[in-house]
């Protein structure tokens, strides 16, 4: 196989977003904008990857943190776009093959795009193959100027561009298949004499066809997929349209989304057959979802792994979560970090969950806050239960044994044991451990004063 490595610029600072962050870190789906473009490249093969940092170069690292396909080359000033892939050629020394030249900011293009323009590259032989589109609006980008036999001569930005130049539809991407050789030969041939006075990378076409190289252009089959994102207006509709393709991955792989227009879905997130998604949920975190689950609308699920046959009802709130088979949720429910559910578990509404194992069958269903514990299988927990769990400096661990029956009200002072099979009773502050098969009832008597409310009235 011929090798192929990518280069993607993302040196610039994205000004237009208003933003304290740069550019290509905004987020899209779950994954920095960034990652789109750069998992394109990795699933069309690409290795090495080198990005081309400057603006928050460390904060770009960051993000990447571990790929070992990725190189980082430093672009200290912005100097133009061909001077960007300069800056990467020192991190490609010895490499011979063919180089993808991407942008950091065109979150919408697709691996089999551009697998579809690495494959016309090399059938044609081609020393620069620029992938282009057809625009109604054409404004703003570099326009592809053919001559009369139809062969590409150049590229001319806008602001370079002549009233005939200008009318031109067929766009530049921005993304580019060179062979290694061409490029290393000739991007020192690139000047920075133009309106703008950068160093234009477009300028190789011209160069290629000057020397009767091979220079062709692609136009894409969709042009959107070359949207670049600029400002936040694009950064929501790349999202949008991100969006859907990812519902429509799930909903043709035998997921049921009642409205998908109202359904975030984040990268990474599987679900099963069968499972239904009702309108307004947030799923995203790499989170796994079984078959034949239902969540309902207004859910959000961070980072859980879900099994079969699960119902999570109306607004509540998964976080870093895992849960067996059958297991119900909500409506607002909040399960924190650390949640574990065996099979067959119910928790109810207004329950609260952090740091807990939960065995199969148990029971939570209405007004508790459960954190910091351990409770065995088919343990009935009342209404209004509390774990006390911090003394204000500390943590502590309660622990509840099988077939436990935690009545209602039941405020239980961690660290705390409360054995096997037995029964707090309604009202009680549990201070000490309770041994297995008991009975721990701590109430003050009650005493009716009869005839009191009468006294009181005369
Ligand atoms: C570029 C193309 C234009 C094309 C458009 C497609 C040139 C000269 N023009 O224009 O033909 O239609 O993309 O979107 O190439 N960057 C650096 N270092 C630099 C300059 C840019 O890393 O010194 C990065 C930016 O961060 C960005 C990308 O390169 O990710 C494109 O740069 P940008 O300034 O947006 O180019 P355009 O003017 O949009
Ligand atoms: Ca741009």
């Amino acid at each position: 196989m011929e090798s192929l490595a990518s280069i993607v610029l993302a040196a610039g600072k994205g000004t237009r977003m208003k933003s304290g962050l740069i550019k290509v870190l905004h987020h899209i789906s779950g994954l920095p904008m960034i990652s789109w473009p750069v998992n394109a490249a990795r699933e069309t093969g690409s290795d090495p990857i080198v990005l081309v940092i400057g603006h928050q170069a460390n904060a770009v690292r960051a993000a990447f943190r571990g790929y070992t396909d990725i190189r980082f080359a430093m672009q200290e000033e912005q100097l133009g776009t061909g001077h960007a892939v300069a800056c990467a050629l020192d991190s490609l020394a010895g490499f011979r093959g063919t180089i993808l030249i991407l942008s950091g900011d065109t979150p919408l293009l697709r691996p089999e795009t551009l697998k579809n323009l690495l494959v016309f590259h090399r059938k044609n032989n081609a020393a620069i193959t620029v992938l282009t589109a057809l625009m109604d609006d054409p404004n703003g980008y570099g326009r592809i100027v053919r001559d009369s036999s139809g062969q590409v001569k150049s590229i001319v930005e806008q602001k370079d561009a002549d009233q005939e130049e200008q009318k031109i539809c067929e766009i530049n991407s921005g993304i580019y298949c060179m062979d290694s050789d061409f490029l290393f030969g000739n991007i020192k041939g690139i000047s920075n004499d133009n309106t703008q006075g950068e160093y234009y990378l477009t300028d190789l076409l011209a160069i290629a066809a000057g020397k009767e190289l091979t220079c062709l252009a692609l136009p894409a089959a969709d042009p959107y997929e070359i949207m670049g994102v600029n400002d936040r207006l694009q950064l929501a509709e790349a999202s949008r349209i991100i969006r859907r393709r990812i519902n429509r991955d799930l909903m043709l792989n035998g997921v049921t989304i009642i409205d998908p227009e109202q359904t975030y879905i984040e990268h990474g997130v599987t679900i099963g057959v069968d499972s239904i998604i009702h309108p307004g949920c947030q799923i995203g975190g790499g989170t796994n979802i079984g078959s034949c689950c239902e969540i309902e609308g207004q859910v959000s699920i961070l980072g859980c792994r879900i099994g079969n046959d699960c119902h999570i009802k109306a607004a509540s709130v998964l976080e870093d979560s895992v849960l067996g088979e059958d297991v119900a949720v909500g409506p607002m429910a909040h399960l924190r970090p650390g949640t574990v559910l065996g099979n067959k578990v119910k928790i109810g509404n207004f329950v609260e969950t952090k740091k807990i194992v939960m065995g199969e069958g148990s029971k939570a269903s209405h007004l508790t806050y459960l954190g910091d514990a351990e409770i065995g299988r088919n343990v009935n927990i009342g209404c209004g239960t509390i774990t006390c769990n911090y003394d204000g400096v500390n943590k502590h661990r309660t622990v509840i044994g099988d077939e436990v029956f935690i009545g209602s009200d039941v405020q239980l002072v961690a660290p705390v044991t409360v054995g096997k099979n037995s029964l707090v009773a309604a009202g009680t502050t549990v201070t000490t451990d309770v041994p297995p098969d008991s009975l721990a009832i701590s109430r003050v008597p009650q005493v009716n004063k009869i005839g009191w409310r009468l006294k009181k009235k005369t």
